[in-house]
């Protein structure tokens, strides 16, 4: 990166000291986790982004919705700032909270919202958290969403394996971690999941459907993850002898059904590095961090699961220009960009967070 920036990012981090926080996920550019104080999944960043309560400004290097988590969970004091406000989510952005409303309003009118608890995704917007506090459900990540589907199950009388089980769980807004997470982890059918599409009536679903269902599932997805392919493991597990494919749960079920380990990007950093050198991976998640990986453990051969796959182009919208921007912009006394959640959804939201910050584990 231009060594005239990096000298610049540095110069502005240093005169801001203890007054700025910088927190970087996973997915960001090598030239933007330089400059992060802490780097983590969505769960550690939406867990540390209240760790520095005496800093007036914390500077999200990720996307909107991760902002607006960290704005929620940090007092009114701070700002938090996205470095650039075109960094969304099209996952998040498949829910939007007028059709949420709308799908609750159709489960109420089929009989089942009384036995459906919400479990919300945290790539959503704080509009969609809050309706999930409204209805006592919870947020969850790739991280815990097992954890979230067991305290949510147990809400509505019990998964039930046996037959004996009958609440239901509206999962928003990534059908892949719901399903993946519900088969794999669970112990449910692929039977037991439908898909609610917002774009069809009563989301494409009949009264019997639904009320035989024990995950409704959102119809969104990751336009990145959605796209790794069951072709693309059957050739890496072809052309390398002993590779071990990794994969993140937004992927594809038959995708994640192939692979070796499956996990948040957190767990896929940390089973890399536990794993013997010499190990051969194909690894399923944004590009940033696959590249990173193979130059942090280049004792391992790290290799990217799909060519034709790219970067999360929303996460790469902050770079380095767009730091050094907000960063010196905050030594001028401006704070640029600020994320500030309306106070009443923000407090409905909140306690979908800590309902999820205080699961187990
Ligand atoms: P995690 O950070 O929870 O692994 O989520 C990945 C992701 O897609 C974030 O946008
Ligand atoms: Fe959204 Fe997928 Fe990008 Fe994550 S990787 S920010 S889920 S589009």
């Amino acid at each position: 990166s231009d060594p005239g920036l990096v000298e610049r990012a540095r110069a502005a981090k240093a005169a801001l000291g203890d007054r700025v926080f910088v927190l970087g996920h996973h997915y960001q550019r090598d030239e933007v986790i330089e400059f992060a104080d802490v780097t983590g999944d969505s769960f550690k960043l939406a867990r540390d982004a209240a760790a520095r309560p005496d800093a007036p400004y914390i500077v999200f290097c990720g996307v909107h919705f991760m902002a607006e988590s960290a704005d929620i969970l940090t007092s009114d004091e701070q700002s938090v700032i996205l470095p650039d406000l075109a960094a969304g989510c099209s996952m998040a952005d498949m829910a939007a909270i007028a059709q949420v409303e709308d799908c609750w309003e159709q489960l109420e009118a089929a009989g089942v919202a009384g036995s459906t608890i919400p479990v919300t995704y945290m790539n959503s917007s704080a509009a969609i958290k809050a309706f999930t506090g409204r209805h006592g459900g919870t947020i969850c990540t790739s991280s815990n969403a097992r954890t979230a589907l067991d305290w949510a199950f147990e809400q509505v009388g019990g998964v039930g394996l046996d037959g004996t089980g009958t609440g239901k769980v509206l999962f928003l807004p990534d059908q892949h971690l719901g399903r993946n997470t519900a088969v794999r982890e669970l112990g449910l059918s692929l039977d037991d999941c439908v898909v609610w599409d917002p774009h069809r009536p009563n989301g494409g679903l009949t009264p019997e459907q639904l009320q035989a269902a024990r995950m409704i599932l959102w119809r969104g997805h990751c336009s990145v993850h959605g796209r790794f392919s069951v072709d693309a493991v059957e050739t890496a597990r072809r052309e390398i002898p002993g590779v071990k494919v990794i994969v993140h749960p937004e992927c594809r079920h038959e995708v994640v059904e192939l692979a070796d380990e499956v996990g948040s990007t957190e767990k896929i950093i940390q089973t890399i590095a536990a794993a013997p050198a010499g190990t051969s991976w194909v690894v399923g998640t944004e590009l940033n961090l696959v590249q990173r990986l193979a130059r942090q453990f280049p004792e391992q051969r790290i290799a990217f699961l799909e060519k034709n796959v790219c970067y999360c182009s929303t996460m790469n919208r902050i770079d380095l220009p767009h730091l050094v921007w907000a960063l010196e912009s905050l030594v001028e006394g401006r704070v640029v960009n600020p994320i500030r959640v309306d106070p009443t959804v923000a407090a409905e939201a909140r306690s979908a967070l800590d309902r999820m910050l205080a699961l187990p584990g």
